[in-house]
């Protein structure tokens, strides 16, 4: 069967990352994509992963279901973000091997590198030191999602062929961002207050710490084009760049951006003419974190989108949602 045949699923397709990937596959031709609602389908429930994957029996799949958000909502729903977290990537990770799936990427996260990680993090920084408290549960699980997929690898790869991948984004924006006012990252946060200001004929804009911090940013589409060429990767390529229990790769940008360059091109990509003010009496978190992301480079996969173009495009959606 030709891989554009292939029966994908993609879990979280109505998610920033999973509808990204699903535009992705169709336009590279992949034409026999699946998805389900998170009211059709609860990845959270044991019985219905196993029935839909036995039904379903899928080639493929896209794990880009999760439940995330910013520190205010970590902080608050901790045991939420490690239960739903862990649960859904237990079930679908599990009743994919159990249906046959012979390959799967899961989604991971920047958080699972600690707290004090030398930067830019490189893969085999992961569990050399403390989490972030912050996130800590949602890092764990995600950490969990990436053993689970190289125990499975070292348990199955042979007897049953699979060939389960993880990928590690950095802080990522775009078209389907979460633009809550208080559960929001920074990208999809500060579109919403130069919006706003901007609508509203405000003169200035207040920004938390100094605007030194330096920080990563990849647009979503670019992301969705790094699961699809890393899920596309020959195993043997794979293999050779990974270890059977180092297994994940970085998806960056390559380069940061200072808080205070941020707000200047979210003021462009908006429109906003106020001023721009930093309150430095507010903390500025670490100086700088950012992904090492040359194994995935020496591979030869680079993004597309730079921060300025990333912007305008995500500021087109964002009207239509704010
Ligand atoms: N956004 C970022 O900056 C970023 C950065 C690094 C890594 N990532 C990773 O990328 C992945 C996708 O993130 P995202 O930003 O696309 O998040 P998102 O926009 O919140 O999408 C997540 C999707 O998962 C679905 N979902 C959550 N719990 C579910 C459940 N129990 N059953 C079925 N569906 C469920 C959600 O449906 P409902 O909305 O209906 O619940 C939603 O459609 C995650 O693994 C995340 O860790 C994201």
């Amino acid at each position: 069967m030709s891989m554009l045949n292939q029966k994908i699923y993609v879990a979280g397709h109505r998610g920033m990352v999973g509808s990204a990937i699903v535009r992705t596959l169709r336009d590279k031709g992949y034409s026999n994509i699946i998805t389900r609602t998170h009211a059709d389908l609860d990845l959270t429930n044991q019985a219905e992963v196993q029935a839909f994957f036995s039904q379903e029996r899928p080639d493929q799949v896209y794990l880009a279901a999760a439940k995330v958000g910013g520190i205010y909502a970590n902080n608050t729903f901790p045991a939420e973000f490690i239960y739903d977290n862990l649960m859904v990537q237990n079930n679908v990770i599990h009743q994919a091997y159990a249906s046959g799936v012979k390959k799967l990427l899961f989604l991971g996260s920047s958080c699972i590198y600690p707290r004090l990680a030398v930067q830019p993090m490189s893969e085999d920084a992961l569990l050399t030191g403390k989490l972030e408290p912050t996130n800590e549960p949602y890092a764990i699980a995600k950490i969990a999602g990436i053993k689970m997929c190289e125990s499975y690898n070292r348990q199955y790869g042979l007897s049953h062929g699979i060939d389960y991948r993880s990928v590690m984004p950095t802080n990522l924006y775009g078209p389907g961002d979460n633009y809550h006012p208080e559960n929001s990252h920074v990208i999809p946060a500060l579109i919403r207050r130069f919006h706003e200001a901007k609508v509203a004929n405000a003169p200035e804009i207040i920004i938390w710490g100094t605007g030194s911090p330096r920080r990563e940013f990849l647009y979503v589409d670019d992301m969705a084009a790094a699961s699809v060429f890393v899920m596309e990767l020959e195993k043997a390529t794979y293999d050779e760049q990974t270890q059977a229990m180092q297994s994940h790769i970085n998806v960056g940008f390559g380069s940061d951006v200072t808080i205070a360059e941020l707000a200047k091109a979210i003021a462009k990509a908006t429109g906003y003419q106020g001023t721009i003010n930093f309150d430095s009496s507010k903390p500025d978190g670490v100086p700088r974190k950012w992904m090492d992301s040359s194994r995935l480079n020496s591979l030869g996969w680079k993004p597309k989108v730079d921060i300025t173009q990333g912007l305008s495009l995500a500021y087109e959606d964002a009207k239509i949602r704010l």
